[in-house]
């Protein structure tokens, strides 16, 4: 009778596994991170990042728990938006290095068992691209690849065709004489829109998809793909009532240039080709994840579309330092995972290299809150570099500034648009420029806490914002983390809480303070957890250090601080041994 007791419960035991419901795909539970390749790692001391660079950094990634990373484009560019406006899609830039340096550094990841994942920029070229110096002359089948329209004169001035406005600001349109005509660029003047509703256009975009995937890369990052169409006829946009600019983006709702249906169906073309693409060659999935800043259902409509994912920008776009526990509850967590369609990968981006860095807008305390928030939800968590040892703005002065964002805005004003503060170089280590390069003359100045705030500090420091992202990237490979359930709850006002659970593992509980002050917490209303709990890791700063015990009940967080906590292991097993106990005596007895 023991006997089949025993083997009972071990059947059951084994049997847990039914309840994750498939073996997730290699980019579904991914630990992704962005790379700034001007920023990162510069190879031959001329103060710009390079592909060489990122290859000799490699291991950095194996040693931070990264799974895949993408890259900010590195193809041939005059670098007006720093790469963003592409003059030749298949070639590296020179600054960047060369072909063969880039089939070297995916050999590299390949080996480390690494993804590559490079920036796909389809909306719009360089003005220096060969197509639109055709188009420019109109030249056969390169006179439709950009958006040409004539406009009109009136009183004699020469007007644009309507009012559309520049992400980038001033109007979306420049005329060009030699064309006689007035060419669309949703961002800078440098960045021409490419027509997609030219069938020439549309193949030789797939082309150039299909020539990286050659290149051997796993999947794109697709810029900008709200704005990717037009809607027909060119109507004027009307007025938000926000600004009296007329130069402001915000001047214009943008009924006519973003979210346009025929943008939603060029990814479902794209998808199709990276499906088949894996099909014919090796059965690796080949991802694709649309940046989309829109609001949540537009966004979740490229789920339907095809899209791996689109990014979830809701730490980035909808909270702030300010922001209250109910705050992130509602508007970031709530908001996507009651919207997310039903067995679609999550995302949570926290930071890139359009948006102030995690440190600058939600407090350099926060950090490691905002990491375990990241890293502990379900599916993909985006890291953009640095913030694995929480690296702040770097201030910029008006003569260092090399955005177009920020030089568009003028002395006055650019500080409050420009992006360079979070693009200045890794801070390796405290040798010059912070070990990024050997000319302290780098093309963005390096923050000036380098000394102090360094990977190479951090990994030497008992405890750092560093060792929490490691403990955090090691605590994602258990299946709790990538399939248990999420349950969020804010308790007395400032501190935001949830749990992992799955059945069969230990659960994961991560405590956030947003408040400046101490905390007295109970997880009371969460039911199921034991009465003690053990910190897995906690903030730097926290009077919590991994390893203590706290009662459930009450246990005080500093402000600012988060907590991972998980259940004692031996009473949870041994609790969930006898819950498998009591299903087979009553199985047995039925
Ligand atoms: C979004 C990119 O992230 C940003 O850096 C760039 O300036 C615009 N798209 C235009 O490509
Ligand atoms: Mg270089």
């Amino acid at each position: 009778m023991r006997g089949v007791l025993l083997f009972g419960l071990f059947g059951i035991v084994c049997n847990l596994s039914v309840f994750i419901d498939a073996e997730s795909d290699w980019w579904q539970n991914m630990a992704l991170y962005q790379v700034y390749p001007r920023s990162f790692k510069d190879s031959d001391g001329d103060g710009v990042g390079d592909i060489k660079g990122i290859q000799s950094k490699l291991e950095h990634f194996k040693d931070a728990g990264i799974n895949a990373f993408w890259l900010s484009p590195i193809f041939t560019s005059p670098m007006i938006d720093f790469g963003y406006d592409i003059a030749n899609f298949t070639e590296i830039d020179p600054i960047f290095g060369t072909m063969s340096d880039f089939e070297n550094l995916v050999k590299a990841a390949k080996k480390l068992n690494i993804k590559v994942i490079l920036d796909f920029v389809p909306n719009h070229s360089s003005t220096e691209h060969e197509w639109f110096k055709k188009s420019v002359k109109g030249e056969g089948k390169y006179a439709n690849y950009y958006v040409w329209r004539e406009g009109s004169v009136v009183n004699g001035t020469r007007v644009p065709p309507n009012n559309w406005v520049s992400v980038f600001s001033g109007p979306a349109w420049t005329y060009v004489e030699e064309r006689q005509a007035w060419y669309l660029h949703q961002f800078a003047v440098q960045q021409p829109d490419l027509n997609f509703r030219d069938p020439n256009l549309v193949q030789e975009m797939k082309d150039a998809i299909v020539f990286w995937l050659d290149k051997g890369v796993d999947g794109f990052r697709v810029d900008a793909i709200p704005h990717l169409f037009e809607a027909d006829g060119f109507p004027n946009e009307p007025l938000s009532g926000e600004t009296n600019d007329p130069k402001n983006y915000g001047y214009t709702m943008k009924h006519a240039t973003k979210d346009i249906e025929e943008s939603y169906d060029m990814v479902s073309q794209w998808r199709k080709l990276l499906d088949e693409y894996a099909l014919r060659t090796d059965n690796v999935t080949r991802i694709m994840m649309m940046e989309a800043y829109c609001n949540v259902t537009f966004t979740m409509k490229y789920y339907s579309y095809g899209a791996h994912f689109p990014f979830n920008f809701g730490f980035v776009s909808n909270v702030n330092g300010q922001s209250t526990a109910n705050d992130i509850k509602v508007k970031v967590l709530d908001d996507w995972l009651q919207n997310v369609p039903e067995d679609a990968t999550s995302n949570w981006v926290i930071g890139n290299h359009d948006n102030s860095r995690v440190a600058t807008r939600f407090g350099s305390k926060r950090v490691d809150a905002m990491n375990m928030m990241s890293l502990l939800l379900p599916g993909v968590s985006v890291t953009y570099y640095g913030e694995e040892i929480g690296m702040e703005d770097r201030w910029m002065s008006w003569e260092d500034t090399k955005d177009p964002q920020g030089c568009g805005a003028g002395e006055e004003n650019y500080a409050s648009v420009s992006r360079d503060p979070v693009r200045a170089p890794f801070q390796w280590d405290a040798t010059v420029a912070a070990g990024f390069s050997t000319t302290s003359n780098t093309w963005l100045p390096v923050h000036d806490n380098y000394q102090t705030l360094n990977l190479a500090a951090q990994k030497q420091a008992e405890v750092s914002h560093y060792k929490v992202y490691q403990a955090l990237t090691t605590l994602r490979q258990e299946d709790v983390a990538k399939y248990g359930s999420v349950d969020a709850k804010v308790i007395g006002g400032s501190v935001l809480a949830y749990t992992r659970e799955l059945i069969g593992s230990e659960p994961i509980v991560v405590v956030a303070n947003l408040a400046d002050e101490t905390v007295d917490v109970s997880l009371d209303d969460f039911s199921g957890l034991p009465d003690t709990l053990t910190v897995y890791t906690a903030s730097v700063h926290s009077s919590l250090t991994a390893g203590a015990k706290v009662s459930k009940s009450s246990f005080q967080v500093s402000g600012m601080a988060g907590l991972v906590l998980r259940s004692d292991a031996t009473t949870f097993t041994s609790s969930l041994v006898l819950v498998c106990f009591m299903i087979l005596q009553a199985y047995l007895r039925h």
